[in-house]
């Protein structure tokens, strides 16, 4: 029988054995703690995947000290905020209404496969209901064992922690398949592993898609709910429960074999320019939000915090204005990282993907990230070639910029789309320095000293800017 893991918080010598040969008995490893503060440190420390969670709610805070309600209580409330997907049972010795409407109301329920299983998140038990603690554990186990059941191959699971493991699983699962077949895709620079998912169930494949591991759930609306549809690959789930704290985001496979934008502005910069065009009509359909007049610090913040824009700046000798200079903008729904890595391109058509950097601004969060991408990030054919020279990046949105550029009419292009995006100058040079001065957080950026030296003469450009009107 696989063996699943429980936590149990329990100060009472008795009681915690008696708890344990029951878990132990119903297929689980237990970890117990006979206080609040070592479940809170542990559980906070390790890397385990964490399958049920029991506390007794009469506990010490520390060892040795006297055990209080109000302490099982905060170890409850501080474990289901971070373990936002764990079902969770509560022994009492004395249950009363009050307190049963405090452990239970609204904690929500844990589900798996469209509620093929369902549990309360939390489940209070007087001491002294054994069978039916025995009985309700039984059916955590069953799911999990059930989840367990799957079959995972491609990658191989030996490499995959066991949180990686329980969410491809997890993936099949909702899909109602009994095997996956799992491929990494080179991940950003988020570190979010990112799956290319076929699920199968007993007579053959059911489902094709790509699963992304995250540590926070979507934010409903947003700039992916409100892109057009002809340039998205929608995210059509996000997974949870019994994923050890993570979420899993479901996206729509694009095309059978598609190519990053950033790899054809070299390639193939015909396709490319062709590609952005699509991008600028389809992105121009979207709502372009109210013109308002607002500091640039509250533009530029999508890219960064003024004050870490001020502090970086002073390390790298880059002059930045203060941060209460107002400047016209209109803020709407961003992708946020729209590099041209997260933009594939399936039959000459692009598709955006990656949303988790959605935020709101100036649609030159988007533009610029398309317009400077290229040049910062660590995949680019770009990075770290001839063109532009230091020289150039200093005078930035000029036609100098432009000179022995290898893709003219790529960077042309999205001159003018900057051109025709920005409400005013210090709009422009507030996001342009914003952005150049977040490069120079990236190790990549930060070893290489000619991408180093771009940054700071994009910033320098920029900020000389803000400081001269
Ligand atoms: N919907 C998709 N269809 C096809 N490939 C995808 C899709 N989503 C992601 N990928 C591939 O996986 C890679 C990483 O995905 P992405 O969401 O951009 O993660 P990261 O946060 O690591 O940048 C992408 O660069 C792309 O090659
Ligand atoms: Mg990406």
């Amino acid at each position: 029988m696989p063996r699943f893991r429980a936590i149990l918080v329990e100060d009472e010598p008795t009681a915690a054995q008696f708890t344990t040969d029951a878990l132990e008995a119903a297929g689980f490893d237990v970890v117990v703690y006979a206080d609040a503060l070592s479940a809170q440190e542990h559980v906070d420390s390790t890397a385990d995947l964490i399958d049920l969670l029991v506390l007794d709610r009469r506990l010490p805070f520390r060892p040795g000290e006297a055990p209080s309600d109000e302490v099982g209580d905060d170890l409850l409330t501080a474990m289901l905020l971070k373990h936002p997907d764990l079902a969770a049972i509560v022994f009492s010795g004395h249950t009363g209404f009050e307190h049963l409407q405090f452990a239970t109301t609204e904690r929500g329920i844990v589900s798996l496969g469209n509620d093929a299983f369902v549990f309360d998140r939390v489940r209070l038990f007087e001491k002294g209901q054994s069978l039916e603690f025995d009985e309700y554990v039984g059916r955590v186990h069953h799911a999990l064992s059930a989840l367990q059941d799957i079959q995972i191959t491609g990658v191989d699971p030996a490499e995959l922690t066991a949180h990686n493991r329980r969410l491809l699983r997890r993936v099949a699962f909702e899909f109602g398949g009994s095997s996956i077949d799992a491929h990494t895709l080179s991940g950003g620079l988020t570190g979010s592993p990112v799956w290319l998912c076929t699920v199968e169930s007993d007579h053959g494949s059911i489902a094709r898609v790509v699963a992304k591991r995250q540590i926070k759930t979507r934010e409903p609306g947003g700039f992916q709910n409100l892109c057009p549809a002809q340039i998205t690959a929608g995210v059509v789930d996000t997974i949870k429960g019994f994923c050890g704290g993570f979420y899993v985001t479901i996206q729509q496979l694009v095309g059978s074999s598609p190519t990053p934008l950033l790899d054809l502005i070299d390639t193939d910069e015909a396709t490319a320019v062709a590609a952005i065009g699509i991008l600028r009509d389809s992105l121009g359909q979207m709502s372009s939000g109210q013109r308002a007049n607002v500091s640039i610090e509250e533009i530029a913040a999508p890219f960064a915090p003024w004050s870490t824009v001020v502090e970086r700046g002073v390390r790298f000798g880059i002059h930045v204005p203060p941060g209460s200079r107002i400047a016209a903008t209109r803020s709407a729904p961003r992708h946020g990282d729209l590099h041209p890595g997260n933009v594939l391109v399936a039959d000459g058509h692009p598709v955006i993907i990656d949303f988790d950097s959605q935020t709101s601004g100036s649609a030159l969060v988007d533009v610029l990230a398309l317009h400077l991408g290229p040049l910062f990030h660590p995949d680019s054919p770009l990075f770290g070639a001839a063109w532009p020279t230091i020289d150039q990046c200093g005078q930035f949105a000029t036609d100098a910029f432009l000179d022995d550029c290898p893709a003219p009419d790529y960077f042309a292009f999205l001159a003018d789309w900057s051109n025709q995006s920005f409400s005013s100058a210090r709009e422009y040079s507030a996001l342009v320095l914003a952005y150049a001065v977040r490069q120079l957080k990236y190790p990549d950026v930060l070893r290489d000293d000619l991408t180093r030296s771009r940054a700071i003469a994009l910033a320098n450009w920029a900020a000389a800017r803000l400081d001269s009107d």
